[in-house]
């Protein structure tokens, strides 16, 4: 994890935050290469930008305790993922980047999602209507799947896998990139115009959170 310190000052807070979340167990991998081209487009827009890789983290996925519904946080665990969460409430801008792995997002990737279930607001009596505490605030989000093989069925499954949720949360997933075709290693790397797609999604989703300023006071938990 590489978490800036928390952002101090006006300048600082005038200054939205795109931060990337990375779902390959690969490090420099294509996922890795595609996430620093996301953040180079970002950065040009002036936006702070920051990195999680999943693989970094010790944490353990959702176990339905439900203790959520009532706390408004994830009071079951105390682990590598409870300092990501002020991470995520302060970042208007997300980057989730997946390789496919068996036809979808990765392990890491999930779990990560499914530890978001503590941001919704449920009524009861269930099912009924719910809400989350990142929505209405102008959040953006980019989504990228890296697979080895051409199928695009496979890397659209893996992209919905993280577009849904993000958008159920509240955030505009405007940016998908599929990504097709590469096996080897930092094999992205060779891609140039993948690598440019990258980086102009990471600074149109730079260029839409600054237009988007949320206004002091109105941002969420
Ligand atoms: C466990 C595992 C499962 C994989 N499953 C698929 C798959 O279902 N479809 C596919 O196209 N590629 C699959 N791949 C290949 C990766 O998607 C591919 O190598 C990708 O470029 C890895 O990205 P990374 O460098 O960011 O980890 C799999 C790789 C691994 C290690």
């Amino acid at each position: 994890m590489t978490l800036d310190p928390p952002a101090e000052g006006p300048a600082a807070r005038a200054r939205p935050m795109v931060l990337a979340i990375g779902g390959s167990p690969r490090a420099g991998g294509n996922s890795d290469i595609l996430i620093e081209r996301f953040l180079l487009g970002a950065a040009r827009t002036g936006a702070r930008t920051d990195t999680i890789q999943l693989r970094d983290l010790d944490f353990t996925p959702c176990i339905g305790c439900e203790m959520c519904r009532t706390t408004h946080e994830c009071s079951r665990f105390e682990d590598d993922l409870t300092a990501v969460y002020p991470a995520i409430v302060e970042a208007r801008g997300l980057v989730l980047v997946s390789p496919v792995h068996n036809y979808n997002i990765t392990a890491w990737v999930k779990g990560f999602i499914d530890r978001l279930y503590c941001f919704y607001d449920f009524t009861e009596p269930r099912p009924g209507p719910w809400s989350t505490r990142l929505q209405g605030q102008g959040r953006t989000a980019a989504v990228a799947a890296v697979a080895e093989q051409p199928e695009i069925d496979d890397i659209v499954r893996a992209l919905d896998a993280m577009r849904r949720p993000l958008e159920a949360l509240g955030y505009a997933v405007d940016y998908q990139l599929p990504v097709a075709r590469l096996f080897g290693k930092g094999a992205v790397a060779e891609c140039p115009e993948i690598l440019e797609t990258a980086e102009r999604y990471g600074e149109m989703l730079g260029e839409a959170i600054l237009d988007d300023e949320v206004p002091d006071g109105e941002q969420g938990p």
